[in-house]
């Protein structure tokens, strides 16, 4: 009988830690945020209301003819004036976070050129009260790629060191406004990406970069990507330091920065691709996290860099360290990492800086299903890798997936009903959520997970041709319908506590 009944008992605790394979809303923390993730210039639209001020993405999609399908976000997917009815997308989703981006230019059209725009002001105070009356929590980013254009013209913006000073302000005007209801900011989303697009290979604006690196009409990429970084790196810490000084006791918040994070193995079974996987991470995340933890840019940027990469003074490094609470990370591919040291690369391929040569195949065999993204992979054991990486290079400090997700092509005339049916996207997210609730049971301190993104919409130099959306966007008539995957996390996050 005793041991029926610890057998019994055995049975009931497997399945409640979820060591069977199924994967349940329970066995993540009750105080876990599921979310869904966006940022204003891919949704807002509404480019001329409200007194807006045209942000650097307003100027570069109208008139640089590099954005694929020739497209911009002026209307995108109207959010500034249907942003009820994204809630409510949410609200029955079930979700308990929302992470969004607050438009630059939409609040200070000018930078601390011109006046606060109130207008802007209240967009963001309403939909902040909406998601709240909602019980859905705010996450907030202040930067998400778009920034005033005025700042580019008048002094290059990243690339001088006066953008710290208005960042300083455009983020202390954010805590005071919305702080009370906002417990979550991130000051940046994926600076390192942004580097790589603005300053390196071009794509992004300014879109500058030099050759062989890429085709733009100026600019130096072996330098100007971490003049800018540094630039960002110190914004990042003023920012904070208002934030912790002034703000987190009253408001009791958390302040943190998104990095894109792409998981690299060694392309061939020796050390030195193993070396050059490890040297992958550090010139696309530690480049940032390293300074912004310990204090200090990594010794493996600094020997290859030399005086590129620029110096921090002793107070800088002082206002620099802890200067995080949490990390958030975006992660979507592994790619396999290729020394340059020691063999002959192709260079034309990314890192030219970090000797590195990346790629998805190995003697023609992708490391994963490809997805409709370029050079995007589904590859799920790259979440628990990132994870724990990080977990392990920064002291556990706490962490959110701040976006996951796959992308559908939708420019050779897919109908609407295969966007709909997207099993893929299910299959995607299944088994990367399968593999951070491993990362997480080794121990790390993950927080909270979003998938990008709520509604299809402006995917940056792809416009509207690669749909990542768990709701399907009729650009035309602006209708949002559910996709199967939608309809899979709301089962997910309201699914019995056991399922069989
Ligand atoms: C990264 C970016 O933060 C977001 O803006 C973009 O749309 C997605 N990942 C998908 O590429």
């Amino acid at each position: 009988e005793i041991t029926k009944v610890a057998l019994a008992f055995a049975l009931l605790l497997w399945q409640l830690i979820g060591v069977s394979g199924d994967l349940h809303r329970s066995q993540f923390p009750p105080t876990f945020l599921f979310g869904t993730s966006t940022s204003s210039y891919q949704i807002e639209g509404a480019y001329l209301e409200g007194n807006r001020g045209l942000s650097n993405w307003d100027v570069f999609t109208h008139f640089s003819g590099k954005i694929m399908d020739g497209s911009n976000g002026d209307v995108a997917d109207d959010h500034y004036n249907r942003y009820m009815e994204d809630i409510e997308l949410m609200h029955s989703l079930g979700v308990n976070s929302y992470r969004f981006s607050i438009s630059w230019s939409r609040i200070l059209p000018r930078g601390r050129f011109g006046e606060v725009n109130l207008v802007g002001i209240k967009f963001y105070n309403n939909l902040i009260h909406a998601l709240v009356i909602k019980g859905i929590q705010p996450f907030v980013t202040l930067n998400h790629f778009d920034y005033p254009q005025e700042l580019e013209d008048r002094f290059g913006a990243w690339l001088s060191p006066q953008m710290r000073q208005e960042f300083g302000y455009y983020a202390e005007l954010c805590f005071r406004e919305f702080g009370d209801r906002v417990k979550h900011w991130s000051t940046f989303n994926e600076p390192n990406l942004m580097m790589h697009f603005a300053y390196t290979v071009g794509g992004f604006p300014p879109d500058r970069c030099s050759k062989p690196f890429g085709n733009c009409s100026s600019g130096d990429s072996m330098r100007e990507p971490y003049i800018a970084a540094h630039n960002i790196i110190l914004s990042h810490a003023i920012a904070a330091n208002i934030y912790k000084t002034n703000y987190q006791i009253k408001q009791g918040g958390l302040i943190g920065i998104v990095m894109a994070v792409t998981w690299f193995e060694p392309l061939r079974d020796m050390i030195q691709d193993y070396l050059a996987s490890q040297r992958a991470l550090s010139f696309d995340i530690a480049w940032f996290l390293d300074p912004l933890i310990h204090g200090d840019y990594p010794s493996d940027m600094r020997q290859i860099l030399g005086s590129r990469l620029p110096m921090f003074s002793p107070k800088e490094k002082g206002l620099l360290k802890d200067s995080l609470d949490f990390i958030g990370v975006n992660h979507y591919t592994s790619l396999y990492a290729m020394d340059c040291t020691t063999s002959q690369c192709n260079m034309d391929a990314f890192d030219a800086n970090a000797l590195i040569y990346k790629t998805g195949e190995r003697n023609g065999i992708p490391i994963g299903p490809p997805t409709a993204m370029p050079n995007t992979y589904m590859v799920p054991r790259g979440m628990e890798n990132t994870v724990m990486y990080i977990a392990q290079r920064y002291n556990n400090t706490p962490m959110y997936i701040t976006e996951n997700g796959c992308a559908q092509g939708s420019k050779h005339g897919v109908s609407t009903e295969a966007l709909l049916n997207d099993e893929d996207r299910v299959n995607y997210l299944r088994s990367y959520l399968t593999s951070l609730r491993t990362a997480m049971r080794k121990g790390a301190d993950v927080r909270g997970y979003f998938v990008w993104s709520l509604i299809d919409n402006f995917e940056w130099a792809f416009g509207y041709t690669l749909r990542f959306g768990l709701h399907h966007v009729d650009f035309k008539t602006q209708e949002r319908t559910p996709k199967k995957s939608a309809e899979w996390y709301k089962e997910f996050l309201n699914g019995p506590v056991i399922q069989s």
